[in-house]
């Protein structure tokens, strides 16, 4: 027998461990600083080890232990960019799904984790509005924007045989990297990204984007999507999808939505997302605000027949060998990827542990956190809000009256001092040209106290870097 072949005993003891080890980490992560206190050089120093020859055995146990305290810890004080501690059923069900080791590629290598990623879909689909829509699993939101835009270049201006031609792609100036990144990279040019400006909450101006689309139509121009954000990373704004696909249908483009962060808010206020229903395609990244440890993202669209003539490219030796619709079905005909882990179990299990109620009432908490938030940030005559509050990210400063001259310094100040106390963690987003403070909550285990600490945070990290 191989040396690398667990004996079921082994398994069970090294199992029992680490199961104790996550356990400890999670009961203890609410009383830890969020910021290891070791120094870059001091974690590098932890991995500068030659490769072992001969094994540690049991004393890996050790070593994942001592990792922990090099980990940037995942509390209910965790709000930097669009992160989430991760909920723990999905944990536990991510490592059965490592075990199991299904590779996902089609029908005929893994039937039932095909099944169950097809099962999340539908249920996710039908829970946001868009019932019937198909889709895959991808590693994050920037994959799945890549492959929605992917298809709406192939639906406009097929590229796959003769190369890319380049063509017209109309965002927001909110709009996430991801998307120049997908332009580039599909070669239609980040010079024929349209950057058009927001109105007054952050939302695409659509009287600008009909402007921008009339001019390149008159040029000549090919045009290829609209791409809408549904939660825009700085603000959390949500452009106006119905309008979006109505300028969409009238044009003949493709209407791409990046709903990574925000359209699963669908869960819990449907209203915010109206006209999700209409989109050609659209990413939610359900280790955002699903809650699921990474990595866990979904594009939804609603032609599988474009998705196919998008990706479908197949080696004989992977051609499915059954005429079967369910075992004939091949996920690495609709995707980029033919390896792929089974995701969705996590996504699955931890849906039919808490049930989607659960889920509904936990993004519901996030928005009210944010508004408290924002409630408690205008009631500081200290704090001063910096936009509107769309779903559950809140942009603000600390400003004491005293001019806008060293306003930017001094925040960005107060953010690295907050880091160094490790109580609370948010980030920054520049909002308008200022230097905001960001707190985003995708976070199941925050507390109205978590909430209350962040403006605690601030006023005391202002106080102990100046005369705050
Ligand atoms: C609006 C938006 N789109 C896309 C992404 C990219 O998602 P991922 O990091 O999963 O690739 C993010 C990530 O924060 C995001 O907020």
């Amino acid at each position: 027998m191989s040396a690398l072949s667990l004996q079921p005993d082994v398994f069970r003891r090294l199992a029992a461990q680490i199961a104790e080890l996550s356990a400890e980490y999670l009961s203890g992560a609410d009383a830890r600083s969020l910021i290891p206190s070791l120094s870059g050089a001091e974690v590098a120093a932890m991995f500068d080890g030659a490769v072992p020859e001969a094994g540690v055995g049991d004393e890996v146990v050790d070593d994942l232990a001592r990792l922990t305290n090099a980990v940037r810890i995942g509390n209910g004080r965790l709000f930097p960019y669009v992160v989430t501690p991760g909920e723990s059923v999905a944990a536990l069900a991510d490592l059965y799904a490592s075990v199991l080791n299904q590779n996902v590629t089609a029908w005929r290598s893994a039937p039932a984790a095909v099944a169950v990623e097809q099962c999340v879909i539908r249920w996710i689909a039908a829970a946001v509005g868009c019932a019937g829509f198909h889709g895959s699993l991808t590693s994050g939101g920037s994959a799945a924007n890549l492959m929605g835009l992917a298809m709406a270049r192939e639906s406009r201006l097929p590229g796959n045989d003769e190369g890319a031609t380049p063509g017209v792609v109309y965002a927001s100036s909110e709009v996430h990297m991801s998307i120049p990144k997908a332009v580039g990279l599909l070669g239609l040019g980040r010079r024929n990204l349209r950057l058009i400006p927001t109105d007054d909450r952050f939302r695409i101006d659509l009287d600008a984007l009909r402007r921008a689309i009339a001019e390149d139509e008159a040029k000549g121009r090919p045009g290829v999507a609209i791409v809408a954000s549904a939660g825009t990373v700085n603000t959390g704004a949500i452009d106006d999808l119905a309008g979006a696909a109505a300028l969409a249908t009238e044009h003949d483009l493709w209407l791409h939505v990046d709903g990574a962060y925000g359209a699963l808010a669908a869960l819990a206020e449907p209203a915010k997302l109206e006209g999700l229903s209409l989109v050609d395609s659209v990413s939610m990244d359900a280790h955002k605000w699903l809650y699921q440890p990474l990595d866990c993202s979904i594009l939804f669209y609603r032609d599988p027949e474009i998705a196919r003539r998008t990706f479908a490219h197949s080696d004989d030796y992977v051609r499915p060998l059954s005429d079967d619709p369910v075992e004939g079905f091949a996920f690495f005909e609709q995707s980029l990827e033919l390896s792929r882990r089974f995701r969705a179990l996590k996504l699955w299990a931890s849906i039919r542990y808490h049930g989607l109620s659960a889920f509904r009432a936990a993004i519901a908490a996030d928005l009210r956190h944010a508004l408290l938030l924002a409630e408690r940030v205008e009631g500081e005559p200290a704090l001063q809000l910096l936009a509107p509050v769309e779903l559950s990210a809140v942009c603000f400063r600390w400003n004491d009256g005293t001019g806008e001259d060293a306003l930017d310094d001094r925040n960005a100040a107060i953010l690295s001092r907050m880091n160094q106390r490790g109580r609370v963690a948010i980030s920054n987003a520049t909002i308008r040209g200022s230097f905001a403070l960001r707190a985003c909550f995708v976070n199941h285990l925050t507390t109205d106290d978590d909430v209350v600490a962040i403006v605690d945070e601030v006023l005391v990290a202002a106080a102990e870097t100046g005369d705050g």
